[in-house]
């Protein structure tokens, strides 16, 4: 038996969303609110959602009620609505559960409102060049909404440019520790790229590369990535050429839906075999959510390993990945910037490719990498707590 609880819920903040009318309908309650709005939630929905002391809270694990516990009979017996909360009694327990009203809203199942708070990523090609969103770097350790602008920008973007950075090594770790946590690849945690002699990783040689994602060979990509510039090559070279895979892909899925398609579901292999390290893994170049968004892309002709897929599949994933490097090798869809001394840039590697024009001067830029999961974490609470934003995702 669940004991009635009426302490105030977690779910409560100040309230802003007004209810017009609550209609209970037996396995649904529809609320329809003062824009006109109807959210409508399933009665086992806003059971399951109760976070009462006793039921407890899902968002802090700490949670004591159970699907399993739950009557089969999940009427309401009354659905009140008062300062901002909704209060609901269920019928077979006289258990008591409130919902702060912009919590609810905020969580509304319709089409519009899913979508709404749904990464929704602003796709990009040349004209970029110019226009790559910029934050100022001084101001944003010390003011949080300039320090949200560069979370925003590379959320929608994919990149960022960070500018005013002192250009010295110590900086690089700072500016890695506003984004995240630093990830330790097998580089370590900075990475020095530096023009030298007898260089034995391309990434020093002074050539030009082309468009690429890194680390491929992981499982999970190291995520965000930054290159802050200690010194520009003089020449001018090394400037540094990004281009939005989700627009390749995109526009892969424009000229040949099948290649699309196919770079969507075969395996492709990365590994990395250098000293100690035996890194491999496969997956498809472009992949999707559940409901269709690509949700990460993957290009590195470099790094890529032998296919190994049944016969019928060798030529065509060939022909696809063909057209593919194609479409990432058009200049239409490359942003270009020189990164100057005090400028870093700040871009998501499972979506943006970098690349580099050749050089011959004296160029240092330093990589390092974000976990990507502490990016997206302190994104959403700085949005939670500068816009009041309780429901991204
Ligand atoms: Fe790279
Ligand atoms: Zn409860």
């Amino acid at each position: 038996m669940i004991s009635i609880s009426a302490s105030t819920p977690t779910h409560a903040t100040a309230a802003r969303a007004t209810v017009r009318t609550l209609a209970p309908n037996g396995t649904s309650l529809a609320i329809e609110w003062e824009d006109g709005h109807t959210s409508t939630f399933h009665n086992i929905w806003l059971r399951d959602n109760c976070s009462c002391d006793s039921c407890g809270d899902h968002s802090g694990g700490a949670r004591f009620y159970e699907l399993n516990m739950m009557s089969d009979d999940l009427s309401l017996s009354t659905a009140t609505v008062a300062d901002g909360l909704i209060q609901l009694t269920w019928n077979s327990d006289g258990h008591v559960t409130h919902y702060d009203t912009d919590w609810l809203r905020s969580h509304c199942l319709s089409a519009t409102e899913r979508t709404s708070r749904r990464h929704q990523p602003i796709l990009w090609d040349n004209s970029l060049e110019g226009n790559v969103p910029e934050v100022d770097y001084m101001l944003a350790q010390t003011d949080d909404a300039e320090k949200l602008k560069m979370f925003d920008a590379v959320r929608t973007y994919g990149i960022c440019l960070l500018r005013n950075v002192p250009a010295t090594k110590e900086e690089t770790k700072k500016v890695a520790e506003m984004v995240g946590h630093i990830r330790e690849t097998h580089y370590g945690d900075i990475f020095e790229i530096i023009s030298t002699p007898n260089p034995t990783l391309v990434a020093n040689q002074p050539v030009p590369l082309r468009p690429h994602t890194d680390e491929n060979w992981r499982n999970t990509l190291v995520g965000i990535m930054i290159f802050h510039t200690i010194r520009a090559s003089e020449d001018g070279g090394g400037a540094s050429v990004m281009t939005d895979g989700f627009k390749l892909a995109e526009e892969l899925k424009r000229i040949d839906p099948d290649a699309y398609d196919l770079l969507s579901k075969v395996p492709i292999p990365h590994r990395r075999f250098i000293h100690d390290v035996g890194l491999r893994a496969e997956t498809p170049v472009i992949q999707h959510d559940y409901f269709g968004n690509i949700s990460e892309f993957r290009l590195n002709e470099r790094t890529m390993g032998p296919l190994d897929l049944p016969h019928d599949l060798i030529e065509p994933t060939y022909a696809a990945l063909k057209k593919l490097y194609d479409i990432s090798y058009d200049p239409q869809f490359h942003m270009t910037h020189l990164l100057g001394s005090g400028e870093a840039l700040v871009f998501d590697n499972a979506r943006v490719l970098h690349a580099r024009t050749g050089f011959n001067g004296n160029r240092h830029v330093r990589l390092t990498h974000v976990d990507v999961d502490e990016f997206h974490s302190r994104w959403r609470q700085l949005r939670r707590r500068l816009n009041g934003d309780i429901n991204l995702i």
